[in-house]
């Protein structure tokens, strides 16, 4: 009886233990629920249609202006003011191993995993991580030339080519 015990409440730290453990082995984070997983997915894709819309759109109104300043250089100043205002991490970066810009490469691991994904074609990839104890989404978006102009600059590529990815973090709330 007693040796029964202790047998079930070893179990039951086991399980407790791998519940509490999040992903990539971060210690003492509760699994958000579903619903809340869901909510970020949503928040990427909304994000993610309102960012490719302006680029594409900048670039399609602004074909001499853009020589200049690509629309690149105007999304990373939306991205920054965003941050800065508490809105979700986006970064744009290179899946070609030759950017524009050096500090555009994938830098964390959930970039360069995403990186290897969506260059053998996947077109959403995403993970539940934990920052400062909370649980984000983490997400990346193929960036294929979509229109002729972007080989204007992105020499070597044609359109349908992926010559990179949008990445997001977004709180899980
Ligand atoms: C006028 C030249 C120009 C055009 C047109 C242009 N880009 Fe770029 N692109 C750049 C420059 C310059 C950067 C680096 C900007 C920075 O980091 O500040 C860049 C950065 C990028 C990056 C990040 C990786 C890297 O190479 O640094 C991606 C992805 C990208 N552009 C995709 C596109 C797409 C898709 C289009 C067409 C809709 C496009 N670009 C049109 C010049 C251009």
């Amino acid at each position: 009886m007693r040796r029964r015990m202790v047998l079930g409440l070893l179990l039951a730290g086991v399980v407790a233990g791998s519940v509490l453990r999040g992903e990539e082995g971060e210690a003492k984070e509760t699994k958000p629920d579903r619903e809340a997983v869901q909510r970020a997915h949503d928040t990427v894709k909304l994000l993610d249609t309102v960012h490719k819309g302006y680029v594409v759109n900048i670039t399609a109104t602004y074909v001499k202006a853009q020589v200049r300043t690509p629309a690149a250089h105007v999304a990373k100043k939306v991205f920054e003011f965003s941050a800065k205002n508490g809105g979700p991490l986006v970064r744009l970066i290179d899946t070609t191993g030759s950017p524009q810009n050096k500090a555009n490469v994938a830098k964390s691991d959930f970039e360069k995993r995403a990186v290897e994904k969506l260059s053998k074609g996947e077109k959403y990839v995403s993970e539940v991580g934990h920052k400062d104890g909370k649980a984000v989404l983490r997400a990346a978006t193929p960036v294929p030339v979509v229109m002729s102009h972007c080989i204007s600059c992105h020499a070597g590529f044609k359109e349908g080519d992926l010559i990179g990815a949008l990445t997001y973090e977004v709180p899980i709330k």
